[in-house]
């Protein structure tokens, strides 16, 4: 078990071989914070962490005490209002109108293995030996609500994964207003902020900002996580690169309004809090109920960005997704959304799928409008029945003809939406968020229907299911094209309308669960709008997600080199599409394309049909490199090496689990004249073993390329000689690294 508790000194340390995690009782029955930070030898005493001084201008617990101020106490869960003024952990509104709260430590357990949390995506363990979990228990007396924090230390990695959970045991009501997932008191300030931001088509792009007095946040208020900021957060010393240094990845588990917070008060204390948005929330929590929040994980990494990536994907890939896809290569697919967007029929889909098998391509999807009246994106969203003027046959008809062909098939959906010209929206008007006597906004001409009810949810479960049961459908891709507006549901009492954001985000899990559950072999693919609900949530039920609708391979590198931060490189959904691009218009190589798609799922978003021979010929050949080596361009170890955020350059690499081949992907934005010789350090081979290179036939040993490094010196425009390939705009290569049969 990784945890000690100590009875006379009432501390928690919670270890493993990276990460220490200590916290105590406190005089008052609180949970104190003394320590998170590489790992230490146990004591029973750490109390001398908790430098209690009088401070001008505090207040105090204790009447003739002069020490006892929460205001300068790290804390694990706090409260505000009886002497600490930072912004809480959470915050209860009662029946009197009193939000003061007092959680006292009650008892607690420590087991192996990890809970599950009820309706909620979570990290899980497969063996009592993988994790040990702690739950606090604490109360408070006035109102009887019990409060359990669950602590659960992995016993590889500096991972840490929490969670609350609320039960009222009093005899009133209470109207939960804010309750975080994590709340973390640090002892200084010296980091710097690191988020995933941007917004449509340019998605989780890398942001820095040092920590100062005052509050840094980020959050969602759309409804989903957002293109706008991802669930994620990065504190990171200054000196911390790359490869070394100290870092702290923030990771929620939630699809819905998040807040990821950073409070550095007046003595350089740095509060993290991470959890739903409290802008908006207001859980009324009756007698006898509970409220679970969602789970958010910290990892702890001395090995810079990188160790902490590495730890979040393997985590990620490993025990948050699930099920059959999990540990597969994923297969190589064509999309026909950029191929035809709502223009096509049956036989053209016919057509577009036959030369994408010619090519080696294993799945074919149809993405929009398949549906009901969906001649535009103006009517049919709700309609889960084929529209038979584009597809005589029906879905099942048309999954024949490509299963037929020896492809799998594929199939859009967008479960949670309608269109006002929609006969489901006709038969059940009443199924969307709306306010009473308001207007309702649409997005993209939609509308979004309540899935805080059950029985709209249940709704679309039958629909959603019954094709899937008639047809021979082997993937699913979930989009979700619109932000919450004017967000009530009907069916729900005014003191409860609070409620309805997270309501929401638990029907939509339900609904994943469900489907998952009934078509366990489905590969599952999540996508809104692009990336506006890349986050760990979605994870647990859909392997893979479109990470952009951004598909040019410039703007992906920024795209998929912020994702994989913390996202593993199986699960990002990365295409090669046309040139010039639908996005920027931009006409970049087609090995470029490929390149840049290779670090995801792969595969082709157009029509291979009007590709020249020459290109189809290219295409064939990276269908076969992507057969041959996806396992570990997927699965494999990954480094970044080059950002894109800082110059003309990027490089990345992964490396296989037996450390016997690597590949390293190297891309130059702008061409150059005459430009310098270059070397890139890799990282991760086997120092001792003596490495091919597959592209020029050259050796050398692991630690020759990680310490004197890969050259990448090319003949750049200008004078080119002889039979060196001229170089362009755009240009990329891929490394293929192999250890030799001799050394
Ligand atoms: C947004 C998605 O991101 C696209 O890939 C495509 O599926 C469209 N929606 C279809 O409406």
């Amino acid at each position: 078990m990784n945890i000690v508790y100590h009875q006379r000194t009432k501390t928690f340390h919670l270890y493993n071989d990276t990460l220490s995690y200590i916290m105590c009782v406190l005089e008052n029955g609180h949970l104190g914070q003394l320590y998170c930070g590489r790992a230490i030898h146990d004591k029973e005493d750490f109390s001398y962490l908790l430098e209690k001084m009088p401070r001008p201008m505090s207040s105090y617990l204790y009447e003739g005490d002069r020490t006892f101020s929460l205001e300068n106490i790290k804390q694990e869960y706090p409260v505000y209002g009886s002497t600490d003024y930072r912004h809480p952990a959470v915050e209860i509104l009662q029946e009197n109108g009193s939000r003061i709260m007092d959680f006292q430590y009650e008892s607690h357990t420590i087991t192996g293995g990890k809970p599950a949390l009820a309706g909620l995506p979570a990290t899980y363990t497969e063996s009592d030996e993988e994790a040990a979990t702690l739950q606090v228990t604490l109360r408070d007396k006035v109102t009887g609500i019990r409060l359990e924090l669950l602590y659960t230390v992995f016993a590889e990695g500096g991972i840490l994964a929490r969670s609350a959970r609320f039960v009222n045991e009093g005899t009133a009501p209470v109207h939960i207003l804010n309750a975080m997932s994590l709340s973390l008191d640090l002892p200084d300030k010296d980091y710097v902020w690191m988020q995933l931001s941007g917004a449509w088509a340019r998605e989780r792009h890398v942001k820095n900002r040092p920590l100062e007095q005052g509050i840094l946040a980020i959050d969602s208020m759309r409804g989903h996580s957002s293109h706008h900021h991802n669930p994620f957060m990065v504190l990171k010393r200054p000196s911390a690169t790359e490869d070394s240094g100290t870092v702290l990845g923030f990771s929620l588990i939630y699809s819905g309004n998040f807040r990821i917070q950073a409070e550095v008060d007046t003595y350089d204390v740095t509060r993290i809090t991470a959890g739903i948005n409290p802008s908006c929330f207001d859980w009324k929590l009756e007698a006898g109920e509970s409220f679970q929040t969602p789970e958010a994980v910290m990892v702890y990494s001395e090995e810079g960005l990188n160790g902490m990536s590495q730890t979040f994907h393997h985590l990620y890939q490993k025990r948050l997704a699930r099920g059959y896809w999990r540990d597969r290569p994923r297969p190589i697919l064509n999309n026909n959304w950029e191929a035809t967007y709502f223009d096509f029929t049956e036989d053209r889909l016919v057509e577009i799928a036959s030369k994408a098998k010619e090519c080696g391509v294993e799945l074919f999807v149809l993405d929009d409008g398949w549906f009901g009246a969906r001649c535009s994106d103006r009517a049919g969203l709700g309609d889960w029945v084929a529209n038979r003027d584009r597809l005589p046959q029906g879905i099942s008809g048309l999954a024949e003809r490509i299963e037929a062909l020896g492809m799998k098939f594929g199939l859009w959906f967008e479960p949670e939406m309608v269109n006002k010209d929609s006969d489901l929206f006709r038969a059940h008007p009443d199924w969307i968020l709306q306010t009473p006597d308001r207007s309702v906004s649409h997005g993209r001409y939609q509308y979004v229907l309540d899935f805080s009810r059950p029985e709209v949810v249940d709704g679309i479960y039958q629909m959603m299911a019954k094709i899937l049961s008639e047809s021979k459908i082997s993937y699913i891709k979930w989009d979700m094209n619109r932000s919450i507006t004017e967000c009530y549901s009907a069916a729900l009492p005014g003191d409860r309308q609070g409620e309805v954001f997270h309501r929401y985000i638990l029907g939509l899990y339900d609904l994943y669960e469900r489907l998952t559950s009934a078509f366990p072999h489905i590969l599952f693919e999540s996508c809104a709008s692009g990336g506006a609900r890349f986050d760990p949530g979605l994870l647990y039920y859909a392997p893979q997600g479109w990470a952009s609708d951004d598909s040019d391979a410039v703007e992906r590198l920024k795209i998929q080199y912020g994702t994989s931060m913390c996202y593993p490189i199986s699960c990002i959904g990365s295409h090669v599409s046309v040139a010039p691009n639908h996005q920027v218009f931009r006409n970049t190589p087609l090995h470029t394309r490929a390149n840049v798609a290779y670090f995801g799922t792969f595969g082709y978003e157009l029509d291979l049909n009007k590709l020249t021979d020459e290109e189809i010929a290219q295409v064939k050949e990276q269908i076969q490199f992507m057969k041959e080596y996806r396992k570990i361009l997927q699965f494999g170890t990954f480094y970044r090496l080059k950002s894109p955020f800082e110059g003309n350059e990027t490089v990345w690499m992964t490396v296989s689990e037996d450390k016997k081949t690597a590949l390293v992907g190297w891309y130059r934005v702008l061409n150059g004249v005459n430009m310098p010789y270059t070397r890139v350090r890799l990282q991760g081979l086997d120092p001792d073993l003596v490495y091919e290179n597959v592209l020029s036939g050259t050796r050398h040993y692991g630690d020759e390329l990680m310490h004197v490094g890969l050259i990448t010196s090319d003949a750049t425009s200008g004078e080119v000689v002889g039979d060196a390939k001229p170089s362009m705009d755009f240009d990329s290569r891929i490394y293929v690294l192999k250890a030799a049969d001799e050394q």
